[in-house]
């Protein structure tokens, strides 16, 4: 394994799965150690890690998957396990799994006793370079997307691009709209070389490389910046139309994955910098046309634009009743706290479903 920048990040490309987590849990007292997963991750993914030295099988606890049960009520099972199972803390808790078990353990362990270590290794494209990196940790609450948790990074952070040989095709397409936000956001050199690969018919080895530059452009925003004041709200492009579709493709029972609805609000949301920022609007045709062709459509019409909005509304970004957005004044020059009056969100709705 060796440690992606400096040794500080704490992320690890790992080139033996066994050994590196080994060598991570080495300084841990042996019967402390437990590791979370969940359902789908325990079938596919933990026969690649498992046994591990240290850690029995009664010290490994499988979570329900989804999104629907990354709730407080999760969170007291784990709870409630570290704490029958004589957990304190010195103890560490690894993550196995994609970006659910990722958030909701890193919440788990942040709470537990005050907090204990945790690791996260990621196993979806997504979780590997976005979810597990830069400490957000929380579950949904009431309704509300990670509504409760804390900002807490993980202990270390072990990258294996291997795990994708059971990721299904539409977790990864997913995962790779927040690469693409990442390049966008950060410069066009990276657009560029991002944009020359087939997310559909993946090279395995070029993808290493470029979910280890995915990961070091999330780790620029985060690293100065881990409660969100400034320079990460960068990370939050395409997110705001993005949770909005995400919630609405729930309700009217089409549910699409994380990924899907943040390329969908990426493409509003180039509209909107051009609308706002002057951001040159060849540009904003290209990117999403090529994102149309990668992510195909979410059909909205007319009459879910009141819908959409309100949804809007509630993103936990917002502040003093004003809709928050990060957006582009050209690829890699972002402004964040930038607002839109509700004309010019229409407007935007308008240029996505006629696009
Ligand atoms: N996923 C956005 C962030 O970590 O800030």
């Amino acid at each position: 394994m060796f440690p992606l920048l400096s040794k500080d990040a704490n992320i690890y490309i790992s080139d033996n799965l066994k050994e590196d987590i080994q060598k991570l849990i080495m300084n841990f007292p042996k019967d402390k150690i437990f590791l979370l997963t969940d359902e789908g991750a325990y079938e596919y993914c933990f026969p690649k890690v498992f046994p591990l030295e240290g850690i029995s099988e009664e010290r490994v606890l499988v979570i329900p998957q989804g999104d629907s049960n990354k709730s407080i009520e999760t969170t007291q099972k784990v709870w409630h396990f570290l704490s029958h199972s004589g957990a304190d803390r010195k103890s560490l808790l690894i993550n196995l799994g994609g970006g659910m078990p990722c958030d909701l353990g890193g919440f788990a362990a942040s709470t537990f006793k005050r907090g204990i270590q945790f690791i996260n290794i990621p196993t979806t494209l997504l979780a590997q370079v976005d979810a597990s990196i830069g400490g957000k940790t929380g579950v949904n609450f009431e309704g509300f997307k990670n509504e409760i948790g804390v900002f807490n990074q993980a202990s270390a952070v072990l990258i294996d691009t291997s795990f994708f040989d059971t990721l299904d095709s539409q977790n990864m397409v997913s995962g790779f709209a927040e690469m693409i936000k990442h390049c966008l956001i950060y410069s066009k050199e990276s657009w560029e070389k991002l944009k020359q690969f087939d997310i559909h018919n993946p090279d395995m080895e070029v993808l290493q490389d470029l979910v280890a530059s995915s990961i070091m452009i999330k780790n620029h925003f985060v690293q100065n910046d881990l409660r969100e004041q400034f320079l990460r709200k960068a990370l939050n492009f395409g997110h705001t139309f993005g949770h909005a579709f995400e919630s609405l493709a729930l309700k009217s029972g089409r549910p699409v994955l994380h990924g899907y609805a943040v390329a969908y609000g990426m493409i509003c949301e180039l509209y909107l910098s051009h609308l706002r920022l002057n951001f040159p609007m060849s540009a904003v045709v290209e990117i999403s046309n090529y994102l149309k062709k990668v992510f195909g459509v979410f059909e909205i019409e007319k009459a879910d634009f009141d819908e959409l909005f309100r949804l809007m509304g509630h993103d936990k970004k917002n502040e003093d009743n004003r809709i928050n957005f990060t957006l582009l004044d050209n690829i890699g020059k972002m402004q964040v706290n930038i607002n839109a009056t509700e004309a010019e969100v229409i407007e935007t709705f308008e240029f996505y479903m006629n696009l």
